[in-house]
């Protein structure tokens, strides 16, 4: 197919495309198949979110009555006052308050410090806008983050350092003071990017949070969703929050009705549902135990997580591992796509499915 009508962009034309699509399993002859790829919450979606979207089934014949602004008071509440409505981004998913952000702050030829193996779509979201991707992988092997490695790469062109907090795939983190370092070198003018969606997992007491940041005035904006620990991945709902000068002009990129009925009425739920969050917590914080146990027993390597996930070597290519796994019904997810060649990557999931896990990855295992 043609690429080349006058009216298409260059930079779009130019972007690599992200896809992402479910693999099958050539085998059925399992039981029960276990999805452990996406990161998702494998206790499921918050039960108060479920209710009321029951509930609220009939009345999406009319438009979100619970509109945008109704969302930024609900946060503001959720967060007592300590940021005030105005401060927050709301869209459907986290994937789409990054393209508000993007499309907001990155013009053609700006550039965007990221550091891989990470988050994949950052890179198609820059590209779209025109940006320009810099890369300053984190340090190997620990996977720690590289202050100086991001501070050396900032130019006068740099518009944004994302910086994903846990990391994805890695689970691994910068520290407050390493974190302070950053913020505290950067430019003025840069604007920080924190991804910190698997924040509810952190069990870290060093672990640095956005809001803390916001507070003072940084030029920070947190990334926060609701399909990480609230269990609503498929119903695309997220938010950032950041300082009220970046949440007056990024609130500018809106459009009626963005988020949809059901999307608002779950997420509203779900931030109430703290019953659901602290099961949630302690299912990951035991099964990550369970799992370390495990790989240190049979002397894989992986690396300590403060995500609801953990990633470890591969015993054999990781495609093959996951190709074959996927025929057992354990779906989990090679590091290789996020730039963790030869690693794989699992959700923690209920101590039957961290199980069934092993079950199947251990044969692999002196194969
Ligand atoms: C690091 C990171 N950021 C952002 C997201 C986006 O989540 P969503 O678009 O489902 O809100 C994900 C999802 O896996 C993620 O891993």
């Amino acid at each position: 197919m043609s690429t080349t009508h006058p009216l298409f962009k260059k930079h779009i034309q130019k972007a690599s495309r992200f896809q992402l699509r479910k693999p099958t399993p050539k085998k059925t002859n399992w039981d029960k198949f276990y999805k452990l790829s996406s990161n998702e919450n494998m206790m499921g979606a918050s039960p108060r979110a479920v209710k009321a979207l029951q509930q609220a089934i009939e009345g999406v014949y009319e438009y979100d009555f619970y509109d945008d602004y109704q969302f930024q008071d609900v946060l503001a509440d959720f967060y007592n006052q300590e940021l005030k409505s105005g401060q927050f981004i709301t869209a459907n998913s986290g994937v789409e308050v990054l393209e508000i952000i993007c499309r907001g702050l990155v013009s053609v030829g700006s550039e965007c410090i990221i550091s891989s193996p990470t988050f994949s779509p950052y890179k198609n979201i820059i590209e779209l806008e025109g940006g320009v991707v810099v890369d300053v992988p984190l340090n190997t092997p620990d996977y720690s983050y590289d202050v100086d490695g991001v501070l050396a790469a900032v130019t006068d062109k740099t518009a944004i350092v994302f910086v994903t907090n846990p990391n994805n795939p890695t689970g691994t983190y910068a520290t407050k003071a390493e974190f302070e370092r950053l913020l505290d070198a950067l430019p003025k003018d840069v604007i920080v990017v924190y991804d910190e969606v698997y924040f509810h997992f952190v069990d870290a007491d060093d672990f640095p949070y956005a809001k803390d940041y916001i507070k003072e005035g940084r030029n920070i904006i947190g990334l926060h969703t609701f399909s990480k620990i609230y269990g609503l991945a498929g119903m695309r709902v997220g938010y950032g929050l950041t300082t009220p000068e970046i949440g007056e002009y990024l609130n500018k990129i809106f459009r009626p009705f963005r988020i949809s009925t059901l999307s608002t009425i779950a997420a509203y739920e779900a931030l109430k549902d703290t019953e659901h969050v602290k099961a949630s917590q302690e299912m990951v914080w035991e099964g990550k135990k369970w799992l370390y146990d495990k790989f240190q027993e049979a002397g894989v390597r992986y690396w300590p997580s403060q995500g609801n996930f953990v990633m470890f070597k591969s015993p054999i290519n990781s495609i093959e591992l996951t190709l074959q796994m996927l025929d057992e019904g354990v779906m989990v997810r090679p590091g290789d796509n996020f730039g963790a060649v030869g690693c794989t990557r699992m959700t923690i999931g209920t101590q039957e499915a961290n199980e069934r896990f092993w079950e199947v990855f251990s044969t692999f295992l002196n194969a």
